[in-house]
């Protein structure tokens, strides 16, 4: 194994990044590179921002021309760049979605449709899942249902039920006449990509109609074509009241966007809520190029049809007695293990593979949606020799 990277990163920043050993110094479509020049096939994608891959051409035009004519504009300004993107984003949106607040985050995101899911119900409850992530600011927090996240800051915001995702037992139990909103991902990525049942889902949006508890759809990590849908909620055929959408969608320029139905909307007013970023013209350009790339090039339907490919490979590394299963949607993946994720993923990044993981015992691959077929052959030929390796060596302890 090459050596510990010694790094001021180290020194500097508070310890809170599980670290790899890699020192990144450039990347191009589907590949990163580090400082000796090493190339490795990039399926973390920075957890699933880098969907067109690593300075997609349009969208460093985009961020060029924009940097050149004006990089900050306030809200309270009209900017050219933001009504752009709001045009833009208003054309993918789903249906009922047509308003917008913009910031900088995904937990931002969350914050905003805790808030105004509060101001438009009056009520004062969250429902959320076990396994679920919506972030670690205070509010997202409380939503996330990794108890080991929450409990050294609680208290926090509440009162929040959480459920067993993909289950319906019990789900009509829970107090949804005191929720404001019920916090749902369409597929669980943090967990180790979770892909629910139409009947959880359903029966979860139905629930959330009959209570009056607004139905948000966290489409933070699944939106923007990685599933094979422009939204994941599309495979549920759900109409959310909120969703949330961030990683990708500036093509890695900072930026979340909460949209909400029109009588969320009309219940916003002046001050209800701001960020001094939210909206920032340099974003709005570089997300105005990677929707219209997205739209475009139907990067959802080559995301469904390679992830097929994906899916059929990642079963045949089954046969390893490491492997426990595989679960894929789209180009959203994972490969469940029978020992903990480190070994594996430390010896594919050896091996020229970048991936990421969920939980203890999952490897995550969020690749680009611009990938070609053998970038699929490549990461699966890679996969297989770290699995032989990894398993011999865990037979041998
Ligand atoms: C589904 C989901 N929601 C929310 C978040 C939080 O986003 P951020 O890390 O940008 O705050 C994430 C991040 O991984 C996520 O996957």
């Amino acid at each position: 194994m090459s050596e510990k990277i010694e790094s001021a990163e180290d020194r500097y920043i508070l310890p809170t990044y599980h670290k790899l050993n890699l020192v990144a110094s450039k990347g191009y479509g589907p590949y990163i590179y580090d400082t000796s020049g090493r190339r490795y096939l990039d399926f973390m994608a920075a957890y699933g921002v880098a969907i067109l891959g690593h300075c997609h051409p349009d969208v460093v035009e985009a961020i060029k021309s924009q940097a050149e004519r004006l990089i900050s504009c306030h809200a309270s300004v009209y900017s050219e760049a933001r009504t752009e993107f709001v045009e833009t984003l208003s054309r993918v949106a789903p249906s009922g979605l047509k308003s917008f607040f913009l910031c900088n985050s995904g937990a931002e995101a969350i914050e905003a449709a805790m808030k105004f899911a509060r101001k438009a119900t009056g009520r004062k409850g969250f429902i959320a899942f076990n396994g679920g992530y919506h972030g670690k600011t205070f509010g997202a927090l409380s939503i996330t249902g990794t108890e080991r996240y929450r409990q050294p800051f609680e208290p926090l915001v509440g009162p929040v039920t959480f459920a067993e995702y993909n289950s319906t037992e019990g789900l009509e139990t829970l107090p949804w006449s005191e929720a404001a909103a019920v916090f749902v991902e369409p597929v669980q990525g943090e967990a180790g990509i979770r892909i629910p049942s139409a009947e959880f889902m359903s029966s979860v949006a139905r629930l959330s109609r009959e209570s009056g508890a607004l139905l948000v759809v966290d489409e933070i990590q699944s939106g923007l074509g990685r599933t094979g849908r422009m939204w994941a909620h599309e495979h549920f055929g759900m109409n959310p009241d909120m969703m949330t959408v961030a990683k990708g969608i500036a093509g890695g320029i900072p930026f979340g966007v909460t949209l909400v139905n029109e009588k969320i909307a009309s219940n916003i007013t002046l001050g209800d809520h701001s960020t001094t970023f939210g909206g920032n013209p340099l974003a709005c350009a570089a997300a105005t190029a990677v929707l219209s790339v997205v739209e475009k090039k139907k990067l959802y339907e080559r995301a469904s049809e390679l992830g097929r490919k994906f899916s059929a490979g990642l079963k045949d590394l089954g046969s390893f007695r490491i492997v426990k299963e595989s679960r894929v949607i789209g180009l959203m993946a994972a490969l469940e293990l029978r020992i903990r994720f480190n070994r594996v993923l430390e010896e594919a990044l050896a091996d020229g593979l970048l991936t990421l993981y969920a939980g203890r015992n999952n490897i995550r691959m969020l690749p680009p949606l611009i990938i070609d077929e053998h970038h699929i052959d490549n990461a699966l030929a890679i996969l297989g020799r770290t699995l032989e390796k990894v398993q011999k060596e865990s037979l041998s302890i």
